[in-house]
């Protein structure tokens, strides 16, 4: 089994160790351990004033779009490597998977998308109610079960204005040109590289139970 990267994020990995002993001949994901920085994983570039928002909209929509993280996923190399600082939010080429790469030698991949407003590959053309709904519910045309990888579950109890003031944000940043790689369904194989978040543990923890 052969892993190049794992970040551990706090949003979307848990990893738990039982025992810290070291054997030889099991992966341990830690020898992999990239350490995060938040300075650029969580950069947001800053929206272009618009018509149709408040200044003051957008500046909460920033605000919560740092602390709540969108960028460790929708960002070029902030998943793997370093992001991308002129892509900030335009997507990632980088996958991950959605199902266990321990089990499937194909899983399943998903590719976080350009969420900056370009009309042919991000979210220009999606309505503030469409992004509302997507960020506190996770539906679109995708429908929520095809979303476990991005944490919207954990948005869910995000209150309306504050889930219109992304949407304001998102909809106020410069478009970014990006197309990320088409998600790939469990089985097939994926042509562009992706990561797996995950709870891990040892081989001996996982022979007792
Ligand atoms: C843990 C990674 C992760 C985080 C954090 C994350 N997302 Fe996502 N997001 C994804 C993935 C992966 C997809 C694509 C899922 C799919 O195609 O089925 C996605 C899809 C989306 C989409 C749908 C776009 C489209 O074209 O279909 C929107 C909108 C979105 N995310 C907004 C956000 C916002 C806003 C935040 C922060 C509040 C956020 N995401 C945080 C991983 C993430």
């Amino acid at each position: 089994m052969k892993f190049r990267k794992i970040r551990l994020m706090g949003l979307s990995a848990l990893v738990v160790f039982a025992s810290c002993q070291s054997t030889t001949d099991y992966y341990n994901p830690l020898d992999d351990f990239e350490q995060l920085d938040p300075a650029t994983i969580f950069a947001t570039p800053e929206p272009l004033p618009s018509p149709n928002y408040s200044p003051e909209q957008t500046q909460r929509g920033k605000y919560l779009v740092g602390l709540l993280g969108c960028g460790s996923c929708h960002t070029d190399g902030a998943l793997v490597g370093a992001p991308d600082s002129s892509r900030l939010l335009a997507g990632s080429s980088t996958g991950i998977a959605y199902t266990s790469p321990f089990v499937d030698s194909n899983p399943g991949v998903v590719y976080p998308a350009n969420l900056t407003p370009d009309m042919e590959t991000g979210l220009g053309s999606w309505t503030m109610e469409r992004l509302v709904t997507m960020i506190r519910v996770g539906t679109t045309e995708h429908s929520a079960s095809s979303l476990p990888v991005m944490p919207w579950p954990a948005y869910a109890n995000i209150e309306y204005d504050d889930a219109l003031s992304i949407a304001a944000y998102l909809k106020s940043l410069r478009p970014v040109r990006h197309e990320v790689p088409r998600n790939v369904r469990r089985g097939q194989r994926a042509a562009a590289p992706y990561v797996h978040f995950g709870v891990y543990q040892t081989r001996e923890q996982a022979s007792e139970n």
